[in-house]
């Protein structure tokens, strides 16, 4: 029996499971786990099911000598340090695969209530400003037909170009995978350059990694179309929100609707939320029971695996 500790209560059974073999303990708060209570909870675990709110980085690493296995409840790990992990022979987890679907769902509910004003159209309505029908008022953009750009060419970003075709989208892509219409639509690689100029719908989906951090900056959206409405379901800090306030009230682009923000949680008072035709939700791609009671399970495969010395169901690769 190992002793583990898991930084929040999850959905689903999942757990039930990690309690019947091994010593758990769970955060029992809603907020996670200040950085100095998470050290001293981790200090003598050989197993850690960390959140990507918790920040596993080396010092925190160094202060677990037991800690053997860390199972990442998301597929992104940008809160873990890696390398430092590797340096210790910690094996690293994650859960992949059965959020993509919730996310691609949530890609394009952003686009689509994007595209279409539906907050400024459902607040108009709260407020008793629903007078008539109006020929000139909430007029959005055509989805059908248009070219929707995606950046990271993953599981999500092809689970995003797979609804596309069901709009009839011409699909630009970067990165990842090999392409084609293996995604079930019809999608062509090219520069992000060439997909920022070319794109109606700019959607992100590459992990937040050194190289991608502020992708999205002043000069990449001075290249979008002034029609162009940005979509993040991957990570907030792909995209530097200054530049972004700035392109959205200036009119450089015409939207945008993100899930993930820098920082996250946003403030209420933050000045990007003063921007114009932009569109924030509280980071909930995955989302839906299903994704998120099936993440707690491969979260917990993953940590009973490690604990057994087995190897992991998705254990994340360090690429060099
Ligand atoms: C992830 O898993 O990385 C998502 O951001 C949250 O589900």
């Amino acid at each position: 029996m190992a002793r583990c500790f898991v930084t929040r209560s999850l959905p689903g059974p999942a757990l039930d499971r990690l309690r019947a073999e091994h010593e758990v303990d769970v955060w029992p708060e809603r907020l996670p786990p200040p950085y100095e209570e998470l050290s001293a909870r981790a200090a003598g675990v050989e197993g850690l099911l960390a959140l990507l709110t918790d920040r596993v980085d080396a010092a925190l690493i160094e202060h677990c000598p037991r800690l053997r296995v860390i199972s990442n409840y998301a597929v992104g790990y940008d809160n873990i340090d890696i390398d430092a992990a590797t340096a210790r022979a910690i094996v690293v987890g994650n859960t992949p695969d059965v959020l993509t679907e919730a996310t691609a769902d949530l890609t394009w509910a952003l686009l689509l209530a994007a595209a279409r004003k539906l907050p400024e159209a459902v607040a108009s309505v709260h407020a008793g400003d629903w007078l008539t029908w109006e020929p000139a008022r909430y007029l959005g953009a055509t989805v059908q037909g248009a070219v929707l750009g995606i950046v990271g060419f993953g599981r999500i970003g092809r689970a995003v170009a797979r609804r596309a075709s069901g709009f009839d989208m011409t699909v630009l892509y970067t990165g990842g995978g090999s392409g084609g219409s293996s995604s079930g639509a019809l999608a062509t690689a090219v520069g992000l350059d060439e997909l920022l100029e070319g794109s109606d719908f700019v959607s992100l989906h590459c992990p937040l990694t050194p190289l991608t951090h502020h992708l999205i900056d002043a000069a990449a959206l001075e290249r979008m179309r002034s029609n162009a409405i940005l979509i993040n379901t991957a990570r907030g800090p792909i995209v530097d929100p200054v530049a972004l306030r700035e392109a959205l009230e200036s009119g450089q682009i015409a939207g945008a609707a993100l899930d993930v923000t820098e920082p996250e949680p946003l403030p209420a008072d933050d000045p990007l939320l003063g921007a114009p035709n932009l569109i924030v939700v509280p980071h909930i791609g995955s989302a839906t029971r299903q994704a998120r009671e099936q993440m707690a399970e491969l979260a917990v495969e993953n940590l009973l695996a490690g604990l057994d010395g087995r190897p992991l169901p998705h254990k994340v690769e360090v690429v060099v």
